[in-house]
């Protein structure tokens, strides 16, 4: 059942590649539409939504920071992300022109089913994005996208995360295409550079032993930060949260930008800090910020491990450990660089003799409030 693995949660990060390929298959038609798998709103409507809500929890939310850079700037809407459980228990401002956009991967966490009743009952149009057929908030939901990342068994998400991230690029190319946004050859280029994704997640999961060899050293330290900036902040958190439940450690992600305004006080000799460069391709002031960044948390004694596309020697001088990403544009790299990350927790926890599939406390799918 673990294919050869020790571990489901080693068998499912290797199952990545299809998860990603799986998710993108077939969803256009002969004439390069896109297409969703249920859809119970009509078109017209879909052309007036003027704001999207993306709800949901843990990593599905961080899949749903991602949306919020591709959807933004594809279709020029404005997208808020929120927690489910904190969605529900304030006044949201949602009507009909809201779309609100769910993601679970279980279709059953019980913070989200309440909140896409409350986003209905106000008035909201509900899409969700799901890797369970059948399950709860599909079947609620007006429209439906659903991931096919597989049975996903280890209760910390990986494929899962990878395919809602995917489904959130196709949905903002989707929308995008459906209001004019974006023109024919524009969605093909974008399927196309989507299409070599899974090739660069294989690659990335290719330095497994690496990642492994660093991550058995550092079995003992108490606490690991983790900076990103823009897509890299979403994935910053997830690198955190996967350490935090699956090796105990004391974790958290930040944006990079923030660091000055607090939490470099917590620098001090010897602090391991995780920082997620983006491409020196994209958005040049963007990388120049985050190897600066690496420099100032450096000078104060911490050690670095540097997340950075290949060719990238900038980081050279600053990076104690550097794992390579292949080169990939700034907004779809949360596909490969979420990967070192989660080999990093999994290895480490497997380091220190951890159930790495059932971690203490925690269920696959929380079914109460
Ligand atoms: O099934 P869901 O995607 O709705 O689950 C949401 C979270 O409970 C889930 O992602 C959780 O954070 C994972 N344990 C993270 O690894």
């Amino acid at each position: 059942v673990k294919g050869g693995f020790a571990t489901f949660m080693e068998k499912e990060i290797h199952d990545q590649p299809l998860a990603v390929a799986d998710t993108l298959r077939g969803r256009a038609d002969a004439e390069g539409r896109l297409k969703l798998d249920e859809l119970r709103i009509d078109e017209s409507v879909l052309r007036l939504i003027n704001k999207i809500i993306v709800i949901a929890c843990g990593t599905a939310a961080y899949a749903g920071h991602v949306a919020k850079y591709a959807i933004e700037l594809w279709c020029r809407i404005p997208v808020e992300v929120e927690l489910a459980h904190e969605f529900r228990y304030r006044d949201p401002i949602v009507d009909e022109k809201t779309l609100v956009v769910a993601i679970s991967q279980s279709g059953e966490t019980m913070d989200t089913i309440m909140a896409v009743r409350h986003a209905r009952e106000q008035g909201a149009k509900v899409l969700a994005i799901c890797n369970t057929h059948g399950s709860t908030i599909p079947r609620e939901a007006d429209a439906v996208l659903y991931t096919h990342a597989g049975p996903e068994v280890a209760v910390a998400s990986t494929k899962a995360f990878l395919a809602q991230i995917t489904a959130c690029y196709l949905l903002g190319a989707y929308l995008a295409q459906l209001r004019g946004n974006m023109f024919g050859d524009e969605i093909r280029s974008l399927l196309d550079e989507l299409g070599t994704m899974p090739d660069k997640v294989a690659e990335v999961i290719g330095s497994e032993e690496e990642i492994a060899r660093v991550a058995n050293d550092l079995a003992d330290v108490p606490s690991v930060l983790f900076l990103g900036r823009h897509v890299a902040f979403p994935v910053a958190m997830e690198g955190a949260l996967k350490l935090k439940e699956l090796a105990y450690i004391h974790a958290e992600g930040f944006a990079a930008g923030e660091l000055k305004h607090g939490p470099i006080a917590l620098i001090d000799e010897g602090q391991i800090v995780v920082v997620i460069v983006p491409s020196p391709r994209g958005r040049n002031e963007l990388h120049a910020k985050v190897v600066s960044n690496i420099q100032e948390v450096r000078a104060r004694g911490a050690k670095t491990i540097v997340i950075a596309e290949d060719g990238d020697a900038d980081v050279e001088p600053y990076a104690d450990v550097i794992f390579r990403i292949p080169k990939t544009p700034t907004l779809l790299a949360p596909l490969v660089a979420v990967v070192p990350l989660q080999l990093f927790a999994c290895h480490l926890a497997g380091a220190k003799g951890l159930d790495v599939d059932q971690p203490r406390n925690l269920a696959k799918s929380v079914t109460v409030e």
